[in-house]
């Protein structure tokens, strides 16, 4: 699961040296039920002031990096939010959400320019949504699996964002994560009779 880890930016390579959790943690997460960790997970918007160990965000970025993208491209990039001051400025960026500044910032965006397809560019355009969007719910089921919360935060401001991470991706997610102040129950949902369209 490490293996083929990205370098981000400032060339600080995945994963690092750490013994931050357990080989047994590690064991755990790793045969976790994906089941379980799909059916238990539920938006938190209250995280305890405590940072995340380093393996266990490396786990989530290496889970992210497991999602299929379109044609194996890997038509995504990811920022990894460190600097307090980019956190703020970020909150101001997602509408004023507060929980945004929180614990762990992952901020996914699209990059076409990766997907080597002949297609129009409306199309790698929306292959690297999905792109992004796929790595962003890997990451939040691994963040489950690993006993952590996360919010999903879609209500953002595109080109703001791109000038707080001086960057010319578009960002189509942020995930933040951390260790909930509270468990919460998953949030009943509509039956599948409902949802399921047979044709
Ligand atoms: C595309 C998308 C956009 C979202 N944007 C936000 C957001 O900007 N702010 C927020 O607090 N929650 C946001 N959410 C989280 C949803 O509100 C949450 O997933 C939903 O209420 C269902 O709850 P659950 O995740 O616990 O099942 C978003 C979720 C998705 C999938």
């Amino acid at each position: 699961m490490y293996g083929g880890l990205s370098k981000v930016d400032e060339g600080v390579v995945y994963p690092k040296k750490d013994e931050e959790i357990s080989v047994q943690q590690v064991d755990d997460a790793l045969s976790t039920n994906i089941f379980n960790v799909m059916l238990g997970r539920r938006s938190q918007r209250k995280f305890e002031n405590r940072e995340i160990e380093p393996s266990k965000i490396e786990m989530i970025l290496a889970a992210a990096d497991t999602a299929p993208t379109a044609g194996g491209f890997q038509g995504f990039e990811i920022y990894h939010v460190k600097r307090a001051d980019i956190k703020l400025k970020l909150v101001d960026a997602a509408n004023k959400q507060p929980y945004v500044n929180a614990p762990v910032v992952l901020v996914f965006c699209m990059n076409p320019g990766r997907i080597k397809m002949n297609f129009p560019e409306n199309i790698l355009k929306k292959f690297s949504l999905q792109d992004a969007t796929l790595a962003a719910a890997y990451a939040q089921l691994a963040a489950h699996a690993l006993g952590l919360s996360s919010i999903w935060i879609g209500m953002i401001e595109e080109q703001q964002i791109m000038k707080i991470l001086s960057t010319k991706y578009v960002p189509s997610s942020i995930l933040c994560l951390g260790y909930p102040q509270k468990i919460l129950q998953p949030k009943p949902k509509r039956s599948l009779m409902n949802l399921i369209h047979q044709v």
